[in-house]
């Protein structure tokens, strides 16, 4: 149920009729600006919901804004909706609602089982739990994950893909016509140098045996060896920047030495600056320097890795030579590519598996081979592109640079595959937006995207880049293993899984009868722990903030973590275990939800709340809005639970009847809220 809208709905007609009143000095802010200033009250002492815009209204109305609360509180029609009304202050108006309005809305959720599927094959289903309808139906397109594969899926890879997957789940319950679709990078140079790596440095056996390991073992080996060519060749460059920085700190000393003795201030603090710059810019080398001779160290000390760099000196031109042979359709890289390809499918399937996440459509970068020629002509036929240095480039105004679509050689780009991607969703999908759940540094790729799109012709549709910030370490840095690699998606997993295990144990321990579960029900509850901890750590955060990733934090059983709300459901399940009752029992007795207390009065307004949160979601595709909504929520609940005035296990019959109504309602929130997350709960914990 809409519950804000329905209260902005009731003050529609009276703000409509006092902004007719002063049309014509177009002064008044518009009726969405003035309906967006009622929101749930900041503090439950003035009410549920408070509306603030009688003070903009105050100067084109000529009033004062308290004279206006009055006047609107007096001709609202809040009928059946609100029990109170009353002018606060200035002129705040604050509303509580009826408790027969609550009790109504809860009963109506709580009577509401209807399923809804929250993936296109139907297996994963939910409540309805009185959510509406959307006014209009999207059609809505989530690209997310979209790893580069070949090479193992690490933990950048885990925000698209928890985003994604959450923001594609909260669209499709509230009845938008989703597609999702995993934009892989199964093109690109990665294959070039697998390609070349397993003619040169590839062991047959070993891919036999077990081909993923092995070609992720070639793909690190040409990655080093090309870092190390990389360094090889920079190397010479920086010592010689060393030096002129060296040579810039003496003469920035000279200078300051030289200006001492002067009383010019203001020279002199110039002077040290120059001279800090310099010495920034030494030390800054120097580091440079250090890890580029230590990692040469490194390797000089494996032989056949050394005669590896003599030997393909040329390794960066001979990757993308072997790269271009592709997607030129030479027979021996293509034959290869085929063969490789699937394994890499493997791979990420496993990842997928574990995360439980699916995709309606995985159509890599490959799928658009064929359409990048017929792209680029058609630009060209659209008079948008212009050849600059022997390159097919569109020019934008916003931009300094172009948006190339074909190189000089002849090849196309990520941005060609891209414009292709629009062209074919757009004919074969018809979406009303696209959101591309990427991270930020592909900002200005989206945002020359997006513009070139237009140009094209594709204005009715609207995209969005989801963008999101980067995972860190302990040490404030991107999130590393100590030997300075990226960390791998599933070894990180695994650690969620075995942090979560002690917790689970340890629950387990404390409990008054002693320990309940066998070993492999320990594991189970673990795995389903262990992932929600991994995703919940990382939808809570505001995605567009950089944040730190956290074991601790993450499985802690009190504080805003999926463990805390699925402990919350287990907790319900033990609620109706100790009054030996089943929800579908309470649920047959449809109206049982009745408001003896203020503690239950609190619940029921927090669960009534769900469609609201998960429009706000929506607004700015932001998943941690729905993760505060569950936790305020649980926190609600065990407020509830704990209070003497709130016990459910033996009051009065139609009492117990009513709270175990509210627990099990709560309950199916809470799951229903989890699984839009993508994350699951267990029944006991
Ligand atoms: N494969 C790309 C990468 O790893 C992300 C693709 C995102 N989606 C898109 N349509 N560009 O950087």
């Amino acid at each position: 149920m809409q519950l804000l809208a329905q209260i902005r709905q009731r003050f529609a007609p009276v703000l409509k009729a006092l902004l007719t009143s002063v049309e014509s000095n177009g002064t008044a802010p518009s009726l969405e600006t003035l309906l967006g200033m009622i929101r749930p009250a900041q503090n439950a002492q003035f009410g549920d919901y408070q509306a603030n815009f009688a003070m903009p209204l105050a100067k084109p109305l000529g009033m004062k804004p308290a004279e206006i609360a009055q006047q609107v509180s007096a001709t609202v029609d809040l009928q059946g909706l609100c029990s109170e009304v009353s002018v606060a202050g200035p002129g705040f108006i604050n509303l509580k609602l009826a408790d027969d309005f609550l009790c109504q809305q809860a009963n109506r959720a709580f009577g509401d089982s209807t399923s809804l599927p929250l993936d296109q094959a139907g297996l994963i289903k939910v409540d309805r739990l009185g959510v509406s309808a959307p006014n209009s139906r999207e059609n809505i397109v989530v690209d997310f994950s979209s790893p580069n594969v070949a090479k193992p899926m690490h933990v950048g890879h885990i925000r698209s893909t928890v985003i994604g997957d959450s923001l594609a789940k909260v669209c499709r319950y509230l009845g938008h016509q989703v597609i999702t679709d995993n934009h892989l990078g199964d093109w690109g140079t990665q294959f070039g140098m697998i390609i070349y790596g397993f003619r040169n440095f590839g062991n047959e056996a070993a891919y036999r045996a077990a081909p993923v390991p092995e070609l992720s073992r070639i793909y690190r080996y040409v990655r080093r060896l090309m870092d190390c060519l990389e360094k090889l060749r920079d190397l010479p460059k920086w010592e010689q920047a060393l030096g002129t920085a060296k040579e810039r700190v003496a003469t920035c000393q000279q200078e300051l030495t030289a200006l001492e003795p002067t009383s010019d201030k203001a020279a002199q603090k110039a002077a040290r600056k120059n001279l800090a710059d310099a010495q920034l810019q030494v030390s800054e080398l120097e580091e440079l320097i250090h890890k580029a001779q230590q990692q040469l160290r490194q390797a000089a000390q494996d032989e056949s890795f050394s005669r590896d760099l003599v030997e393909h000196a040329h390794l960066h031109e001979a990757v993308l030579a072997e790269t271009s042979k592709l997607h030129a359709g030479a027979p021996e890289n293509l034959q290869l590519w085929h063969e490789i390809l699937p394994h890499c499918h493997d791979e990420i399937d496993r990842v997928y598996q574990r995360l439980n996440v699916e995709f309606d459509h995985c159509l890599g970068e490959s799928f658009y081979h064929d359409r990048l020629a017929p792209l680029v002509a058609l630009l060209k036929r659209q008079g948008l592109v212009r050849e600059s240095e022997g390159a097919q480039c569109v020019f934008l105004d916003q931009f300094d640079a172009p948006m190339i679509v074909q190189k000089r050689d002849g090849a196309f780009l990520y941005a060609t595959t891209d414009l292709a991607t629009i062209q074919y969703r757009v004919e074969h999908w018809k979406p009303n937006r696209v959101l591309y759940v990427v991270d930020h540094r592909q900002s200005e790729h989206f945002d020359k995207l997006f513009a070139v799109a237009q140009k094209m012709g594709h204005e009715q549709v609207q995209l969005v880049h989801v963008s999101f910030g980067t995972v860190m370490g302990n040490d404030g840095k991107p999130f590393k293993t100590r030997e300075g690699d990226t960390v791998g998606l599933e070894g990180l997993i695994d650690d969620a899984v075995a942090k979560a295990l002690e917790v689970v144990a340890k629950l387990d321990e404390a409990k008054d009868g002693g320990p309940e579960f066998t070993a492999e029900q320990r594991q189970a509850i673990a795995e389903t722990v262990g992932v929600g901890a991994l995703k919940y750590g990382d939808l809570s955060q505001n995605r567009t903030s950089d944040y730190r990733f956290d074991f601790n934090q993450m499985v802690a059983l009190e504080g805003n973590t999926a463990t805390y709300l699925q402990y919350s459901f287990a907790r319900v399940n033990g609620i109706f275990s100790k009054a030996e009752t089943t929800p579908e029992a309470i649920r047959s007795n449809q109206a049982a939800i009745r408001l003896t207390n203020d503690a239950e009065r609190t619940l029921l307004l927090a669960l009534i709340r769900f469609q609201d949160a998960l429009e706000e979601v929506l607004v700015d595709y932001r998943p941690n809005l729905l993760c505060n909504y569950l936790f305020e929520l649980t926190q609600e609940f065990f407020r509830f639970y704990n209070r003497a005035d709130c016990r459910v296990v033996g009051a009065e019959p139609d009492v117990q009847a009513s709270r175990l109504a509210m627990c099990d309602l709560m309950a199916r929130t809470i799951k229903t809220g989890l699984a839009l997350l993508g994350i699951k709960v267990v029944g006991k914990m």
